[in-house]
């Protein structure tokens, strides 16, 4: 997994989106279910799932500590469940890959183990902040420790002995400090609450409860009951709307295009880059609304329109924190100036996608300017040119849209990591009218 294959995109100027689109299974869906299937008692399975790296990832972690996980093959896994006491100690470090989620949320669980176990990840992870659940989980008197500077890997000790409830407000908007600490939660003795002073995805409360441990939610504050127990279930994993939002941008941009993208997340939580390219003028509607393992579903069909410039309200900001990218490329198309702040979380993901965004927009001939929560960019021509993604999925997506609004030829660097969120990225986009190709072994 960490090992990386040199993979460029290569993409034509213009042309524009067409037909009916099905992107992969929700990436922060797959990884819970993964997860909660796995210390749930009874046999759980799942389709729609994602076989992207990220969640390979959390697949293989959970066989190395001896849960029975069959697939994915085609969408479709089976675990068998060892329940909340059944895992046992694994032989080797837990690789997260490219994964944050991943990380964060396990933490949570072993933190609770009689066990000893390390999780590790690549490059871009191993640079990634931990505090944020090392010290909380402290707290709760795991015993637990990240390199000197905060990152991994992440050494859990045996807890010898239950966790102990806390109450804890979240200093940062993170959907993934919370879920780790419900998760914790569940090992510990009492009600163990997270306070989020702004809504963040709530996949994990959605999956507990349909799980039958439902968690205790008024206003903002987060409740898991330790000693309980989850039962297995069976869930339809949607389609990601964070892989939608590339054609949602996409379309958007190029004009003449109309897509239909089929059986999409559509949790309030998740739906800022819906509002926020909608504020900016896009032509989104959503259709047949439905709901879906305890997650609403709709299909949403984008047509081309003009896009203007706005401010964005902060309030969206963690509603919309993966599609940045995109929204940063929907504004250099766009009339006038657009202004983000308040996401400085962005410089912390799986690159500084403030930094990596502005500096591609600029070698493509759009005036942007980094902030350190936001960046101010106006629209303009964009040119063709050769950008680097860093590694970085999203920013490797966004600005293979950004083709289609663009003069010359867009070339992308360093793509091999499309593969941890959207394996068959090129080729579907492809299908859709996009002309890019990848060279190296983007499947
Ligand atoms: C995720 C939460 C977000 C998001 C990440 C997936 C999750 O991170 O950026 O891609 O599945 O909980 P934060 O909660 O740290 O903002």
């Amino acid at each position: 997994m960490s090992q990386r294959q040199n993979v460029t995109f290569t993409v034509a100027p213009g042309g524009r989106l067409k037909g009916r689109i099905r992107v992969p299974g929700d990436k922060s869906i797959s990884h819970r279910f993964v997860m909660l299937s796995a210390i749930a008692e009874g046999a759980s399975e799942a389709s729609g799932f994602l076989q992207g790296e990220d969640t390979i990832a959390t697949a293989k972690a959970f066989r190395a500590m001896g849960v029975a996980v069959e697939g994915p093959d085609d969408g479709r896994v089976r675990i068998e469940g060892v329940g909340l006491r059944g895992l046992s100690g694994p032989s080797a470090p837990l690789d997260m890959g490219n994964s944050g989620t991943a990380m964060r949320l396990l933490a949570g669980i072993l933190a609770g183990q009689e066990f000893d176990s390390q999780l590790t990840g690549d490059a871009s992870l191993s640079r990634r902040p931990m505090t944020r659940v090392t010290e909380p989980l402290r707290k709760m008197g795991a015993r637990i420790d990240t390199a000197a500077s905060g990152t991994p890997p992440v050494k859990i000790h045996a807890a010898g002995g239950p966790l102990r409830a806390i109450e804890y407000t979240l200093p940062v908007a993170s959907a993934q400090v919370k879920s780790c600490l419900l998760l914790a939660g569940l090992y510990a003795q009492g009600k163990t609450c997270v306070i989020e002073p702004v809504a963040t995805r709530d996949h994990t409360e959605r999956m507990l409860a349909a799980f039958g441990n439902p968690v205790e939610v008024s206003d903002h504050r987060i409740c898991a009951h330790g000693g309980g127990r989850l039962r297995g279930a069976n869930m339809e994993i949607p389609g990601d709307i964070s892989s939608a939002a590339f054609f949602i941008l996409g379309a958007s941009i190029a004009r003449g295009s109309d897509v239909l993208l089929e059986g999409v997340g559509v949790n309030p939580t998740r739906t800022g880059v819906i509002e926020i390219l909608s504020l900016m003028g896009a032509d989104i509607e959503l259709r047949n609304p439905r709901e879906a393992g305890g997650e609403p579903v709709a299909d949403i069909r984008v047509r081309s329109s003009r896009l203007k410039g706005i401010k964005v309200p902060e309030s969206l900001v963690p509603l919309a924190i993966d599609e940045f990218p995109a929204v940063f490329v929907a504004a250099a198309c766009a009339e006038g100036e657009t202004r983000v702040t308040g996401a400085s979380e962005l410089r912390v993901k799986e690159s500084d996608r403030i930094d990596a965004m502005g500096t591609g927009l600029e070698l493509l001939g759009i005036e942007a300017e980094p902030t350190d929560d936001g960046m101010r960019i106006k629209g303009g021509r964009m040119r063709g040119g050769r950008v680097d993604s860093r590694g970085d999925h999203r920013i490797a997506m966004a600005f293979s849209m950004a083709a289609l609004a663009a003069e010359e030829t867009v070339v992308i660097e360093d793509c091999a990591n499309v593969n941890t969120s959207f394996p068959g990225f090129a080729p579907l986009a492809a299908s859709a009218g996009l002309d890019v190709k990848a060279d190296g072994a983007q499947g």
